[in-house]
């Protein structure tokens, strides 16, 4: 009780919700708080990094592919090291499943410690270029080896069921980290004034009502499953808007914070999708069902898919329950 009187006094009287809040949410806040605030460390590093990058030569592709066969931006990887550094000093996490990382990082000198993080560190770098919105999407499991063992790739192969936390930062105008411990979803915005994130999205429900479909729509004519025909009828029977950023952070904190459905589809050049499931869909479908939205790939629910492979991917159709039923003839 001392510690909120002296802050009180300080604040002149008005009760800052920080990051520190979220040791008070469900059953895992506590377990969970120093890991996100990890990655609050981690955001506003990479945040710097990002502003002053064309003045240090860190734009552009790193000359390297990533797993995914795609072409690595510098940032991608800087993220990538920044992330993982972070992770470490918080002695909590024994190993980080990276999209920029082939196999599975296991970090020594914790490799005891409870928790795997799995992460998209730069997600959207194509906007990088071009000054639009990117973002960092990540969500924590428990381990399932023995902690005398070594941590394994295995035991990042977990559904969505198993997350224990997750959300995105997002580097717009305002830097905003949006989480969930399992019990709803909150945002938090970078206050540069006094160096920390401060709630300023609580208990963030995404709207039944209005909002837009975001989607690439160049696509369309290569869609499988029929979804050239399920987003026409969407479009029919809601009259929705279309917005699309091209980073999924950016186009799924708008459905959130305004309705409206976000999908990947599976296409004839991936015909499991561009979203990978582990550290992009899993983590936002869970956002978005904690949100009170609704998160399918394909006839399941993204959150009852059983990993297969670390940088698997799968079709994602996320959004407001109504409209997600529109799009799926359900
Ligand atoms: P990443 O930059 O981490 O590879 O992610 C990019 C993803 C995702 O952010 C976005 O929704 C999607 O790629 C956009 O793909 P298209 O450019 O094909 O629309
Ligand atoms: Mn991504
Ligand atoms: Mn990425």
């Amino acid at each position: 009780m001392t510690v909120i009187i002296l802050r009180l006094i300080f604040l002149n009287g008005d009760y800052v919700v920080t990051l520190n809040d979220i040791a008070r949410q469900g059953a895992n806040g506590a377990a969970m708080m120093p890991i996100i605030q990890g990655v609050g460390r981690a955001a506003i590093e990479i945040s710097a990094v990002l502003r002053g990058a064309v003045f240090r030569g860190a734009l552009g592709q790193a000359g390297a592919e990533n797993v995914q066969g795609e072409q690595q931006q510098k940032l991608d990887i800087l993220s990538d090291e920044i992330f993982l550094d972070e992770m470490r000093s918080t002695g909590f996490v024994c190993a980080v499943g990276s999209e920029e990382q082939e196999e599975l990082l296991v970090i020594d000198e914790y490799s005891g410690a409870d928790y795997l993080v799995l992460v998209d560190p730069l997600d959207g770098s194509s906007n990088l270029d071009i000054d639009g919105p990117v973002g960092t999407i990540f969500s924590v499991v428990k381990r399932k080896t023995e902690k005398s063992k070594c941590p394994h790739v295995s035991d990042t192969l977990q559904s969505g069921q198993s997350v224990i936390a997750a959300g995105y930062v997002l580097y717009g105008p305002a830097l905003m980290l949006v989480c969930s411990v399992g019990a709803g979803v909150n945002g938090y915005t970078y206050n540069p004034s006094d160096a920390r994130f401060e709630l300023s999205h609580p208990d963030i429900r995404i709207p039944e009502t209005g909002g837009y479909y975001s989607v690439n729509e160049s696509n369309a004519d290569k869609w499988l499953d029929n979804m050239g025909a399920n987003l026409e009828r969407l479009k029919q029977e809601t009259g929705l808007g279309m917005r699309y950023v091209g980073a999924m952070v950016a186009d799924m904190h708008r459905t959130l914070l305004k309705g409206g459905i976000f999908l990947y589809p599976a296409d004839d050049k991936n015909t499991s999708g561009k979203l990978r499931l582990l550290y992009e869909a899993i983590p936002m479908g869970f956002i978005m069902e904690q949100a009170g939205g609704k998160a399918m790939s394909r006839d399941i629910g993204v959150l009852n898919i059983e990993p297969e492979a670390l940088h698997q991917r799968v079709p994602v159709y996320f959004g407001s329950e109504k409209k997600v039923n529109i799009l799926l003839g359900i």
